[in-house]
């Protein structure tokens, strides 16, 4: 069956079941390289890109900056860009915009007012303008990630929120039926490169549900993200003051059901 939009819900039941590495040969081998990317900035995205450097060595990687990362996060980015001796394309902010939201309210507005008004500006807008310049992109994200916003995710869609230039944008997730421990368990058997932010987890077997001590498991940026507590959930560690229905930056946020 080939990869029209209209074969599309076929296709994401077909391999709904099928391992990450036959979901990216499939995104691979339908799209020409430089048309689609991969979206990285975490330890799932970098099990994606391992798979898909055995398939294809040159497949395009993107990230987007924020400029509120951790400095574990940016020593990560330049090991993966070393290791696999791939090109990784950083989007940055537009600056005009980041200087008016930083003049008006400060560096963490996001405390006060919730964090859509500088994910837009330091996420989202990067984003489109990246997603502009391919027809697929690739996604790390996990269905139990989080079960308030993505336990629909399927391994393909057409991409609920964004558009490529000249139209459909399709979005594959390959991870989507994965755990947290088979990412970590990968990690380990291929000798991938991890945010030594997840260290502890890492010298401690990658299952971050036996862990009793607190541990990084889902990093996004700096002030919005803290440490999981044992017995948490993996998402309670982002935007710790918001609720877990609204835990979506904008990136995903065609996984929030519209009222
Ligand atoms: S977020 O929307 O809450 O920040 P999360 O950290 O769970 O996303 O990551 C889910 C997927 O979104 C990642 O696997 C990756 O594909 C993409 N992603 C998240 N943050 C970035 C980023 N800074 N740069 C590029 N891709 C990202
Ligand atoms: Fe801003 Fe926090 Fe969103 Fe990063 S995660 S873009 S710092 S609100």
């Amino acid at each position: 069956m080939s990869l029209v939009p209209e074969n599309i819900p076929a296709l994401a039941t077909e391999f709904a079941e099928k391992p990450p590495q036959a979901i990216l040969e499939l995104a691979l081998r339908s799209y020409s390289r430089g048309q689609i990317a991969i979206s990285f900035s975490g330890a799932e995205d970098v099990v994606l890109i391992d798979m898909a450097t055995k398939i294809d060595p040159q497949v395009r990687v993107f990230t987007l900056d924020t400029g509120r990362l951790h400095t574990e996060t940016y020593e990560f980015l330049e090991r993966v860009r070393n290791h696999y001796g791939i090109p990784v394309e950083v989007y940055f902010p537009q600056v005009e915009a980041v200087q008016r939201l930083v003049a008006q309210k400060g560096f963490f507005s996001f405390y006060h007012d919730g964090h859509k008004e500088c994910c837009d500006i330091r996420k989202v807008e990067p984003l489109k303008r990246a997603l502009r310049t391919v027809n697929a992109w690739v996604t790390g994200q996990r269905k139990d990630q989080s079960p308030g916003t993505r336990a629909q995710v399927p391994v393909i869609q057409i991409d609920p929120t964004f558009r490529s230039e000249s139209g459909v944008l399709v979005k594959f997730n390959p991870l989507a039926t994965w755990s947290s421990s088979q990412v970590f368990e990968y990690i380990r058997a291929n000798d991938v490169p991890v945010n030594e932010l997840h260290r502890t987890l890492v010298n401690a077997g990658g299952d971050y549900q036996t862990l009793n001590i607190p541990a990084y498991i889902s990093i996004g940026c700096q002030p919005c993200t803290t440490v999981l507590l044992p017995g948490e959930h993996e998402r309670a560690a982002r935007w710790r003051w918001e609720e877990s229905t609204k835990k979506e930056c904008g990136l995903h946020a065609g996984n929030i059901a519209q009222p």
